[in-house]
């Protein structure tokens, strides 16, 4: 089996938020969706900066350089994916041969919108292109098998908005960064879960059994939709090959009170001549 090595993508479009994680030296890639797109233009913005939107996507690429970056298709059929998927790889790649182009699993608005396989099939289309493909969207592992099939490089598990679901589902209030249990929600006796899923995590660790389980190496599970670090932590224990994960995420994967307390101890124990040998 092939060892898994995780991998830390940061899931932001800000320039700052990129090279601030990548400078850290800890960034192996870069996610983007439309949402995140919206925020860093309205930071721009609000900057008075004007938006240039192919420019401002070259920087990322340039940054980002030798790390996969991936940008999200806007159409919602096969033929628009298709032609978004070619558009945005023909226009990209050259600045830093770094795209990765994202497909929704299922591009639908409706359960029987005839068109439940239109993401899968374009996955198909552009992965034998030679386009590598981050499925996103995906809340079950019968989508990332399906997605895997047909050629995606990434999946993309939706782990915290799966939690939101069951809870919002349920009735618990919460806040977006609300831990919520890998095991599961117990409510009175019973576990809640939807589907046979019963929180992102475990989402993770469903799909990561069914690919070890037919040999799948060649398509990564990309844990996205992380809220908190604790479940990062727990991306990485259920086998997620790589983890997407905000800004304030991956700052506070370093955080904890007695590192800052053991810290102040040190400094104030500090005798003059530990400090003059180190000249401070
Ligand atoms: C990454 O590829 C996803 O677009 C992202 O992680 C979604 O995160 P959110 O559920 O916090 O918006």
């Amino acid at each position: 089996m092939e060892v898994v090595k995780i991998r830390i993508f940061i899931d932001s479009s800000k320039l700052d938020e990129i090279k601030k994680a990548h400078s850290a030296g800890i960034l192996d890639g870069v996610t983007t969706n439309p949402s995140l797109i919206k925020a860093a233009v309205k930071a721009l913005k609000d900057r008075g900066e004007n938006v240039d939107m192919s420019g401002y996507i070259k920087e990322i690429l340039m940054l980002a350089k030798g790390l996969p970056v991936s940008l999200e298709v806007i159409g919602t059929t096969y033929d628009e994916m298709i032609e978004d998927g070619k558009k945005i790889y023909d226009t990209f790649n050259p600045v830093a041969g770094n795209v990765y182009v994202k497909i929704p699993v299922n591009p639908s608005f409706e359960e029987d919108s005839g068109k439940n396989f239109d993401g899968i099939m374009a996955i198909k289309e552009l992965s034998s292109m030679g386009i590598p493909i981050n499925c996103t969207l995906v809340f079950t592992p019968e989508q990332a098998l399906l997605a895997a099939k047909a050629g995606a490089s990434f999946v993309s598990p939706f782990a915290g908005r799966i939690d939101d679901y069951i809870r919002s589902q349920n009735g618990i209030e919460f806040n977006k960064s609300d831990y919520f249990p890998a095991d599961g929600y117990e409510q009175g006796e019973k576990i809640l879960e939807d589907n046979g899923i019963v929180s992102g995590i475990d989402l993770v660790g469903q799909i990561r059994v069914i690919f070890n389980n037919y040999g799948i190496t060649e398509t990564k599970v990309l844990a996205a939709s992380i809220r908190n670090p604790r479940q990062a932590r727990e991306a990485a224990l259920a086998g997620a090959d790589i983890a997407t994960l905000p800004m304030d995420v991956i700052d506070s994967l370093l955080v904890h009170y007695k590192t800052i307390e053991g810290m102040k101890k040190f400094t104030e124990d500090i005798v003059p001549e530990y400090a003059e040998l180190l000249e401070r």
